[in-house]
């Protein structure tokens, strides 16, 4: 493993631009459920119920009571050293990007400046019919507030299953991620596009593919490197390698 590490950390400082895929996987440390795998939030929990428009729109309640659940979860948890890794080498390579499946918030809660939320973002609401936004209320209470414009239901702004992605993240991460040297691949299952595609495209246009992840994932037969292990110990290995290399 040491000699991947030294590879890994080699092939990252060298790189000009570098983009970053993060799923669940980053933020179980942190103490956040993934979807998928053995204790997997989908293993007990119908996503068509809770992560769908037709889920929320049959029960609006249920839905929404789980996303303050989620949100409650997401505030009280930290920024694990895998988040934290990527601040630090945010500020070690020239251009880092970090695209992240999560809606937890952690990346910029340990400081990441350059992050694409392909799937939305936990603290953010907006209205179902109208363009009204809302941040967090703690007047709200178990059930989904009304819009203040339209009178319409006010909904999370996560990307549920069978919803197009943000147009302007998913065209940047598209973009970003073509014109990348190194492409690093953490704790995502490859399971749900458009995500799923973005190493596939980077690697299209001559990336090299770093991958850190505790099992075998959709993308580990394609990567030029494989990590397996837990990103909060790989990752901060990773970056202190680079600061010795660099202080040398
Ligand atoms: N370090 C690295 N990888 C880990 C760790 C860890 N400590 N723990 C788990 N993993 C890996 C698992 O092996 C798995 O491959 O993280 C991955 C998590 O996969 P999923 O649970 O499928 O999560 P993700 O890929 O982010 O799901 C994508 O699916 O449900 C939707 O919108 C939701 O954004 C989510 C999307």
């Amino acid at each position: 493993m040491e000699e991947l590490i030294s590879l890994a950390a080699r092939m990252l400082s060298g790189s000009n631009v570098t983009t970053v895929s993060t799923g669940a996987g980053i933020s179980k440390e942190s103490g956040i459920p993934t979807f998928r795998g053995s204790d997997g939030i989908w293993k007990s929990k119908n996503p068509k119920e809770l992560a769908s428009l037709e889920g929320f729109l049959s029960n609006p309640e249920l839905v929404w009571k789980w996303y303050m659940q989620r949100l409650f979860t997401a505030r009280e948890k930290d920024p694990n050293p895998a988040h934290l890794a990527l601040v630090d080498l945010e500020g070690m390579i020239p251009h880092l990007t970090v695209i992240t499946q999560n809606v937890d918030n952690l990346h910029r809660r340990a400081g990441s400046r350059k992050v694409v939320e392909l799937h939305g973002n936990i603290e953010h609401f907006r209205c179902l019919e109208c363009a009204h936004t809302a941040d967090f209320d703690p007047e709200w209470d178990d059930r989904p507030p009304r819009c203040p414009e339209c009178g319409s239901y006010i909904r999370p702004d996560i990307v549920w299953f069978g919803e197009q992605l943000p147009r302007t993240e998913l065209e940047y991460a598209f973009d970003i991620s073509s014109r990348s040297d190194t492409f690093l691949i953490i704790g995502t299952s490859g399971t749900v596009q458009p995500a799923a595609q973005l190493p596939i495209m980077a690697r299209r246009n001559g990336a090299r593919l770093i991958e850190i992840n505790v099992t075998e994932s959709a993308f580990t037969g394609q990567v030029d490197i494989s990590l397996q292990g837990k990103a909060g110990e790989i990752l901060p290995l990773i970056v202190n390698e680079i600061r010795a290399e660099n202080s040398s």
